[in-house]
């Protein structure tokens, strides 16, 4: 494991294990409730963007983070719709004498860092805790919550994605308690009257897709932390259709970070969370190191039609047409009445694909184009679909549907 991974997996060992401690707890200290907190208007599409923690765990720089930015507008990322530069954990420093949070050696002056991230037309995402500590055991927000909203405000900073992990010290693990914390961040930043993309970080617990919206969040973590392999990034990317009807404009289900270009995967299997988390649509927060990034790993992250279906205004829900052997069947509907259809080989053979046009229902069955959305041309629309797909391998499709309809 290298050194990042091995401070991923004992971050999630030792939450894992202070959630059963503190669960465990009778009674406890419970947070006064807090008023619901409305909605902020932001985050109308899925928040796209780069988030430091799956690559760089705790060695993550001020430098790394300008060479993000510099990269997201020299790979054509930025005007691909990639704004937000997330930094995550490990970025805390000690308080000062009046309370306010500074950042470590690594980071410095964190003003002038966002300074030059919107000077390159980007947004700064920065991370945080309700606890006394973090889930990687630096500074937390306990007790300074409302004078670490403004101080992020004050230096600019566009994102907050607030974790709960650090919190188990301080309070039993309970639904109220989680809300009352989330709600009390969510007021401050509200207050403070900048508009900061509020992101919650709690690995589903609790069934958070259903109250998230009122803690005043725009997105949540569905799941426990991804890594990057196979079967944790597609496990957590289709369990996201059975929540499917909680997420929508300004409130995301999160199933966590892109793993595209980490390394783990196969190309096809990169290829497939692409398509997944657009299909859903779910937040497109890569998570590789941006610059030097290989041809094939740049076309999936850079790849506009898949992204225009993860952009798509109306953000309807996908959902699970049928299943053929491996392969599922998933369809969502463009707010241009166009439809699309996804083909998923979750299957450790190829697998062959046989799908009439008429599946699609009638409007469909004859259509006005079909558009391959990974090799970029259009297909014929007599009859079908009738392919191979490679082993955990996906096919996006663009369905336009007859012309009249
Ligand atoms: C938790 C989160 C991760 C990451 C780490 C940082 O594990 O789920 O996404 O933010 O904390 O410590």
């Amino acid at each position: 494991m290298t050194s990042h991974r091995v401070l991923r997996h004992s971050a999630l060992v030792l939450g894992l294990a202070t959630c059963l401690m503190a669960s465990a707890r009778d009674g406890g200290p419970a947070v006064p409730p807090v008023d619901a907190v409305p909605a902020n208007g932001l985050a109308r599409t899925p928040p796209m963007g780069w988030n430091s923690w799956n690559h760089f765990a705790g060695r993550i720089t001020a430098e790394d983070v300008r060479g993000m930015a510099d990269a997201m507008v020299a790979n054509g990322m930025r005007d691909a719709g990639y704004v937000y530069v997330n930094i995550d954990d490990t970025w805390e420093g000690v308080r000062d004498a009046s309370g306010a949070i500074r950042p470590n050696d690594k980071f410095g002056d964190m003003k002038a860092l966002a300074d030059y991230v919107h000077a390159r037309g980007l947004k700064l995402g920065i991370y945080s805790s309700p606890g006394a500590k973090t889930c990687a055991g630096f500074e937390g927000s306990f007790g300074h919550e409302e004078q670490d909203a403004r101080t992020y405000a004050a230096w600019g900073v566009d994102f907050l994605k607030y974790d709960y992990c650090g919190a188990r010290d301080q309070y039993p693990v309970t639904l109220e308690n989680q809300q009352a914390l989330f709600r009390r961040m969510g007021q401050a930043l509200r207050r403070t009257g900048r508009p900061i993309v509020y992101s919650l970080s709690q690995s589903g617990q609790f069934d958070i897709w259903k109250w998230g919206p009122r803690t005043g969040a725009n997105l949540w973590r569905t799941t426990p932390d991804i890594s990057d392999d196979w079967s944790s990034m597609s496990e957590r990317g289709f369990r996201q259709l059975d929540l499917a009807a909680w997420s929508g404009p300004g409130h995301w289900n999160d199933p966590d970070m892109l793993e595209i270009g980490n390394g783990g995967m196969t190309m096809d299997e990169y290829r497939t969370q692409m398509s997944l988390w657009s299909l859903l649509p779910a937040p497109l927060l890569a998570g590789n190191d941006l610059r030097g990034m290989d041809a094939e790993t740049k076309a999936i992250l850079l790849n506009r039609e898949v992204i225009a279906i993860d952009q798509d205004p109306a953000a309807l829900p996908a959902r699970r047409l049928e299943t053929q052997g491996d392969v599922e069947v998933l369809v969502r509907d463009m707010s241009d009445g166009s439809r699309v259809v996804g083909f998923f080989n979750r299957g450790e053979a190829p697998a062959r694909v046989t799908f009439p046009w008429s599946r699609l229902g009638q409007r469909f069955a004859k259509p006005r184009n079909v558009r391959d959305l990974w090799n970029h041309r259009s297909l014929p629309t007599n009859e079908g679909y009738d392919e191979a797909l490679p082993r955990h391998g996906s096919v996006l499709l663009r369905v336009g549907a007859a012309s009249g309809t």
